[in-house]
């Protein structure tokens, strides 16, 4: 069983999105406050459609939380859809009455696009192979999950993993490295923190976002859509996390598999990612440059992305996220018809974004911090906050020391802090 793990439910345009958060140990303090900072950054970013004017998101604690410290049981976090409102009917819960039946046919009759069911399936969505693999004939029953309005509800539940993070000096954030092929110029990330994280693009280099935003223009002015890239990082975590042991137990493979289950994200870097691939050795492997101040194992560059062998090596760890081009178009591709299976001339169209790499940088931020909370966890244990801080500290004082000057032929491996250590003695 995962020492730390969350579970979502809601539809895009149901009453709520909900999240279960399991593992949390007791005596974390959290407030609805604390998640509401990301909830607010996800929202944000030029390019984002008229949705984003309707909803405020805020998750409310219903579980788990007792006077502002958690207990160390489920926490139940819910994020209402204000956009629900307008949806009562096509959405409902309880099946549909003679009245109500009647009531959305001729919502549908009058040409509300809400109460009709959707049959023209849309290019670059899940409703094709979704409709066909769940047996649905309305397309609704599809979008309505696929669609990533439930990234708010990772979001919130990141918010209470990076509570947890926090809490033992591990900080992350995010920004936006490339829109439309224009990318950050690293020489020239002049903005602080701060500053980029409330800029349109949430990007650090002022010149580079100037021109992203006109890429961004160019495609709302011709009814297209726009990706792009986002670069999460993460300071302060200890060497150490994740194994080498067992392909499961890699950090990067599951930070990987975290990143790419975004709805949007077609690829994941870590450091230099691909640019690996086409350079010599030399230019690449990160020179390790000895033990620091305090302890603190130093390398001369980070191009790994913080991760070796599956393993934190004490660097900042980076990972990127690839973000495609949005799939529903204002001017909709040609695509078919689910029933008939002819082709039509424009796709079903959804009220959409144009592009979202900011935002889609803000969920990136919740899966890492969220698989960064479950290998804390499995590696520090924990049932109380307490418990878990003395455990880090602990084995941040063990790699600080010195190792024993190993003996050719010892029998023991020179644990540091065992008194056998490298002693040679018979077991
Ligand atoms: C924050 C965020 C907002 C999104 N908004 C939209 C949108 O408005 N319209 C759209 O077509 N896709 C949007 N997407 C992407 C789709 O949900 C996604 O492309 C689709 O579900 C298909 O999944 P896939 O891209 O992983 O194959 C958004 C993604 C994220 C992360």
């Amino acid at each position: 069983m995962s020492a730390f793990r969350f579970l979502t439910a809601g539809e895009s345009h149901g009453q709520t999105l909900g999240v279960t958060v399991e593992g949390v140990p007791a005596g974390l303090p959290l407030t609805a406050d604390d998640l509401q900072v990301d909830l607010a950054r996800r929202q944000r970013g030029y390019g984002r459609g008229a949705r984003q004017t309707i909803e405020r998101d805020r998750a409310d604690i219903v579980a788990g939380v007792r006077h502002g410290l958690t207990l160390g049981s489920p926490i139940l976090l819910l994020v209402a859809n204000r956009d629900w409102e307008n949806w009562t009917r096509v959405m409902q819960v309880e099946p549909l009455d003679t009245a109500a039946a009647e009531e959305l046919a001729a919502l549908a009759g009058d040409g509300n696009k809400r109460a009709a069911p959707v049959t023209r399936v849309r290019p670059g969505h899940a409703d094709l192979a979704g409709a066909l693999k769940y047996g649905f004939n309305d397309v609704r029953n599809v979008l309505e999950r696929a669609s990533a309005r439930e990234t708010a509800a990772r979001v919130a539940a990141g918010g209470i993993a990076r509570a947890f993070l926090r809490e033992l000096g591990i900080e992350a954030w995010s920004f936006t490295a490339e829109v439309g092929g224009v990318a950050v110029d690293p020489a020239n990330t002049t903005r602080p923190r701060d500053e980029a994280d409330a800029s349109p693009l949430r990007c650090p280099d002022p010149d580079a976002e100037e021109r992203m935003i006109a890429r961004i223009d160019e495609a709302r002015s011709n009814g297209d859509t726009i990706g792009g890239v986002f670069e999460v990082v993460v300071h302060g975590l200890p060497i150490g996390l994740g194994s080498y042991v067992h392909w499961d137990r890699r950090l990067d493979a599951a930070l990987a598999a975290a990143v790419m289950s975004i709805n949007i994200v077609k690829g994941v870097e870590f450091g230099l990612g691909f640019e690996q691939t086409r350079r010599f050795g030399s230019a690449v492997h990160d020179v390790i440059g000895g033990r620091g101040d305090g302890g603190r194992w130093v390398h001369r560059t980070n191009n790994a992305g913080g991760l070796t062998g599956g393993v934190t090596n004490g660097e900042p760890l980076v990972v990127r996220g690839a973000v495609k081009p949005i799939s529903t178009l204002a001017r909709p591709l040609p695509s078919a018809d689910l029933i008939s299976g002819e082709a039509v001339e424009k796709a079903h169209y959804e009220r959409s974004d144009i592009s979202v790499v900011p935002a889609a940088g803000v969920v990136g931020e919740a899966m890492v911090m969220l698989t960064l909370a479950t290998f804390v966890l499995e590696k520090f244990g924990g049932d109380t906050m307490d418990d878990v801080r003395a455990s880090v500290a602990r084995y941040r004082e063990r790699i600080a020391q010195v190792p024993e000057t190993p003996v050719a032929g010892a029998r023991r491996h020179g644990l540091v802090g065992s008194d056998e250590a490298s002693s040679g003695g018979d077991d």
